[in-house]
């Protein structure tokens, strides 16, 4: 009988702590930049390249926007316009993205959509409606995300936090080509300005500003094809 010996009770050993079993930490890589800096096409790459989940933040707020002024609001219209960001349920899904079964892939691709989006982007009451809907991309084997609060916001924690720059005659001449080949017409001069005025709501405004986060490897692409810019960030993350 081990009731009450104090002997017994010098015997039982302490219970272990119920440590629950760790949950397996998908691997995100966060690359953050400024409008036309090239960050989506090397996010696809990077993650075509590991197997990886991506995640066009940007697409999320075009969206938004989309939505938005197709129900007649204004970008300034803080509340209305969250209120609308949290309904929304798009699907992405090979390359295509549809909302209410309805394709708007290249809807939200048009020069207004963008700069709605940048537009409706400063509102925290916006950014908080679109937090979990971005952060349900974090599925296995791993995501690469880009935008421009990824690493600073939405991901703090991902494994490697890439800045991506450009100088502003580069991003312009970029977006021109993305668009002209589109079929979109555009003009360069225009896109520079408008460029200017999207770094500068980007990085002046007090919610989730466009910011290299610390420990973010920063790399300015200007002179660097997309093959050089790949390796570099896959080389980054493999060497852990
Ligand atoms: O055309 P651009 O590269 O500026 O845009 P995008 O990456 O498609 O994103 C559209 C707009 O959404 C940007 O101009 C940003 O102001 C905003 N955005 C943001 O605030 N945070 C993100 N994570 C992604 C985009």
């Amino acid at each position: 009988m081990l009731a009450s010996g104090s002997r017994a009770v010098h015997s039982i050993l302490p219970m272990p702590p119920i440590v629950p079993p760790a949950s397996p930490v998908v691997p995100v890589i966060a690359i953050d930049g400024p409008t036309a800096s090239g960050k989506g096409t090397i996010a696809q790459r990077v993650a075509a390249a590991l197997g990886f989940h991506y995640l066009d933040s940007g697409a999320i707020y075009r969206v938004a926007a989309l939505a938005a002024l197709e129900a007649g609001l204004d970008p300034g219209q803080a509340e209305a316009v969250a209120a609308l960001a949290r309904t929304l349920r798009p699907e992405f899904a090979a390359g295509s993205i549809r909302l209410g079964g309805r394709d708007i892939t290249e809807a939200i691709r048009a020069e207004p959509v963008g700069n709605a989006a940048s537009r409706i982007a400063v509102h925290p009451e916006v950014r908080q409606a679109l937090f979990e809907l971005q952060r349900g991309f974090r599925q296995p084997p791993g995501l690469v995300a880009d935008g421009r609060d990824m690493g600073s916001v939405v991901f703090p924690d991902a494994q490697l936090k890439v800045f991506l720059t450009a100088s502003p005659e580069a991003r312009a001449a970029r977006r021109h080509k993305q668009l002209i080949e589109k079929g979109i017409p555009a003009n360069i001069s225009t896109l520079a300005r408008d460029l200017r005025e999207r770094d500068a709501r980007d990085m002046q405004r007090a919610a989730a500003p466009l910011v290299a986060v610390q420990g973010a490897r920063q790399l300015d692409s200007s002179s660097l094809d997309i093959d050089q810019v790949v390796e570099r960030v896959l080389g980054w993350y493999r060497a852990g």
